[in-house]
């Protein structure tokens, strides 16, 4: 309001100046110029009003705490953390803060702040989101932060991912064949519609978010699991592997604990911060599955 009453004086002044005698080019040139300034002048109040509030309000964060290596920190907790807020601010940025600021003690796993790198997978106000990714403007408060479910904690926010990379490990997840060009090593052509088909399947970035959301993978410790599906069906795909390799993928999914193991919850798609269509290309490799199994007598 007050940036407003200025403006209202300067054009009364400038309305009974002209009602006093009929103004000149000049005139009219200097009231442009001061109307002009006056509008600049209200936009920068206007924005610094509202950069202002914005750094006044505040995030509450309820972060889980535990630490199995330091006495009294060993039965978990929550502790609540006021962050200011501002324009842009995700959830890595709030703890960032609150770490730096209140307590360096506070432990979680980032690095690149991009969503590339897969590292700060966590359970943000009950659902599996990168913390880098999650936006605080888009969540309801006290944002409510939580280790990975379904993984041992380490330490506050860290999870142990060694059996998530043991079983992603387990479906070989490079590119192999068994049909190596003579001579010189060449480049493994590969063509636009097979390129098309698994092109999603390999933005996966190992972030273990599916694998946390998975009632099944819950339940079953040796169930393989979305990520590693996902990525079994990345080489099993490629035309370049050959049907031979192709064959030996599908015994790796058909396995006890393999692809059948999927109940087409759709968890994993959900969470998915890559939007991979996960289940499915469990479902297609199942469909792979029995088409190779069919004989024919
Ligand atoms: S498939 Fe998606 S949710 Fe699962 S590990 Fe890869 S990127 Fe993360
Ligand atoms: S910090 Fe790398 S994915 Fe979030």
């Amino acid at each position: 309001m007050s940036t407003q009453i200025p403006k209202q004086t300067e054009e009364s002044t400038e309305t009974e100046t002209e009602a006093a005698e009929p103004a000149s080019k000049g005139d009219e040139r200097r009231a442009e110029k001061r109307r002009r300034a006056a509008e600049r002048r209200e936009q920068r109040q206007a924005e610094e009003a509202e950069k202002a509030a914005a750094d006044e309000s505040t995030v509450e964060l309820k972060v889980f705490r535990y630490d199995p290596q330091v006495e009294g920190k060993q039965e978990p907790r929550f502790d609540t953390f006021h962050v200011p807020f501002t324009k842009g601010m995700t959830v890595l940025d709030a703890l960032m803060y609150a770490r730096d600021t209140y307590d360096s003690s506070l432990t979680f796993r980032h690095s690149c702040r991009q969503a590339v790198c897969g590292s700060d997978a966590m359970f943000v106000n009950g659902g599996q989101k990168l913390a880098c990714k999650t936006q605080i403007s888009e969540l309801e408060q006290p944002v409510r932060v939580e280790p990975l479910p379904h993984a041992e904690v380490r330490k506050d926010l860290v999870v142990d991912m060694e059996h998530f990379y043991d079983q992603m490990e387990s479906v070989e997840p490079y590119f192999q064949t068994n049909e190596y060009p003579d001579g010189e090593l060449e480049e493994q052509r590969q063509d636009r519609e097979n390129r098309e088909k698994i092109k999603m399947s390999t933005r996966c970035i190992w972030c273990g978010a599916c694998m946390s959301s998975c009632n099944v993978a819950a339940g079953d410790n040796e169930y393989l699991g979305p990520a590693a599906i996902n990525k079994a069906y990345r080489f099993a795909m490629d035309e370049r592997e050959g049907e031979e390799i192709k064959q030996k993928r599908l015994e790796i999914i058909e396995q006890e604990h393999g692809v059948w193991r999927c109940q087409t919850q759709f968890s994993c798609t959900e969470v998915c911060p890559k939007d991979i269509p996960l289940t499915e290309h469990i479902q297609e490799l199942k469909r792979e599955a029995v088409k190779n199994n069919l004989k024919f007598w």
